[in-house]
């Protein structure tokens, strides 16, 4: 029993609910709303794709979420241990740990892309306190001309993403994450605010009535089966599911609290933010004549050109770039905690070793992104079959194999193989909302998830 005899079981409790909802919601809330969704929504063609996003949340994403939950909150430790806790009490194999060995992985591989786009974030603040952004005065090219400056080099690129993993690590070896949470706690409702005053301004001056048609009147024409992989493993990651950072949280929810409850809270929350920043920059997209299906830059081409336009446009710019860096730190936070928290349960390390030496190893591979934007030939792999760079086919690993992978298996532990009456009690749920909530991680989930993921990779073809 080498698993058990670690000490990593967790005795203290998040202060309220309410303080448990807040860091969750700072984990879930990042770039995968601001930066990301608005992006793969236009390469997948709009409305269809937000339609099947929305869908994955509500199906799958807040049930699975709820399966995570109940296994930290059942199991009182990090993930692996959590898990194999549970199957043990349920007279399983203590070998479903790999769940929680997984979403380390996919944590790890996900944190190495995501310092280098927050690094973005960090440029931008400068360069907006620095006059950039105003002196192009909303001019397109000129917008354009800035973000291609800054990804074609890798001097800059490398300077950004070491001072996030940097502060990252600083901030996780010192164990002040409950202080940064307090800070979030402010941060939260004032991002909630910039973005409705960004999305009004976008929708006067844009082309707001192009915007909204695109996201909502669906076309199923424009989605292919890839784009549909791509909306459900997206779910997982704009709620930080399959990463363990659930489960983490969930390990210090207090006895009373409604599971089902606060991941509804959390999911709203987190669509929330993703639709106002796709209503903020589509006008702007539409209006400016950027091709939706721009990519990875969208987010840094379409809104500064509207902040150039604006009143007090250079303030307002530094402030958004500034509420994005939190943001996307809060959640980078969360995901070096759930390798370092890996570390230390399985390694032994100290704290703050585990948090020095997965920050190190994370900066190490995100060359790989950074080598994959500025050019170097070794990362662009033009001659993989897929035609992806390095950059891509680690988005493509995570987020459409390694994260909807760990919800099948989520969905199939808490569903088959731990005891139904069990569950039911741990989520304190009444007999018809678990029924729903069963049918979900029984059926739903893992049914949907095979089929969509052996169709997009070619296993099973109808
Ligand atoms: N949910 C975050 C986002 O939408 O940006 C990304 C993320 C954070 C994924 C933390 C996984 C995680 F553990
Ligand atoms: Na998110």
């Amino acid at each position: 029993e080498k698993i058990m005899s670690n000490n990593t079981s967790v005795s203290n409790r998040w202060s309220s609910n309410f303080a448990y909802i807040l860091a969750a919601t700072g984990a879930a809330v990042g770039l995968g709303n601001i930066w990301k969704f608005p992006y793969i929504m236009g390469e997948n063609g709009g409305g269809a794709f937000v339609l099947v996003y929305l869908l994955c949340i509500l199906f799958i994403g807040i049930p699975v979420m709820m399966a995570e939950v109940y296994l930290g909150k059942q199991g009182r430790s990090t993930p692996a241990n959590a898990v194999a806790k549970v199957a043990i009490e349920n007279g399983r194999s203590k070998n479903w740990a790999f769940i929680g060995g997984m979403g380390v992985l996919a944590g790890f591989l996900v944190l190495s892309f995501y310092i280098v786009i927050a690094g973005w974030a960090v440029a931008y603040v400068f360069k907006s306190a620095g006059g950039d952004i105003s002196a192009a005065a909303g001019d397109a090219k000129q917008i354009g001309a800035l973000f291609d400056a800054l990804t074609s080099d890798p001097k800059q690129l490398v300077l950004w993403a070491t001072l996030v993993i940097v502060g990252t690590v600083v901030v996780l070896a010192k164990g002040v994450t409950k202080g940064l949470e307090r800070i979030v706690t402010l941060l939260m409702p004032a991002l909630f605010v910039l973005l409705t005053i960004i999305m009004i301004y976008a929708a006067v001056t844009g082309d707001f009535g192009a915007a909204v048609s695109f996201m909502f009147s669906p076309d199923f024409s424009k989605l292919t089966i890839n784009g549909v992989l791509m909306a459900l493993g997206h779910a997982f990651f704009t709620l930080s599911l399959s990463s363990g950072i659930m489960m983490v949280y969930g390990a210090y929810l207090p006895e009373g609290a409604s599971i089902a409850k606060t991941s509804i809270y959390i999911a709203i929350a987190d669509t929330v933010v993703a639709l106002m920043a796709g209503l903020a920059i589509y006008p702007i997209v539409f209006a400016n004549g950027i091709e939706p299906s721009a990519g990875p830059g969208l987010l840094f081409v379409s809104l500064p050109i509207a902040f150039g336009t604006m009143p007090l446009g250079g303030v307002i710019s530094t402030v958004f770039f500034v509420m994005v860096t939190v943001a996307a730190f809060t959640s980078a936070l969360a995901l070096l905690e759930s390798t370092s928290a890996y570390l230390v349960e399985r390694k032994g390390f100290r704290r703050n070793v585990a948090a020095v030496v997965s920050g190190s190893a994370v900066w190490l591979l995100s060359l790989g992104t950074i080598g994959s934007f500025a050019g170097w030939e070794i990362f662009q792999f033009e001659e993989s079959p897929m035609g992806k760079n390095f950059f891509e086919v680690l988005d493509y690993i995570t987020a459409n194999i390694l994260l909807p992978l760990g919800g099948l298996f989520i969905s199939v532990f808490v569903g088959w193989i731990v005891q139904a009456d069990k569950v039911k009690q741990g989520m304190g749920l009444e007999s018809q909302a678990f029924q729903m909530f069963s049918k979900s991680v029984r059926f739903i989930s893992p049914i949907a998830i095979a089929v969509v993921f052996l169709n997009a990779i070619g296993l099973l073809s109808f």
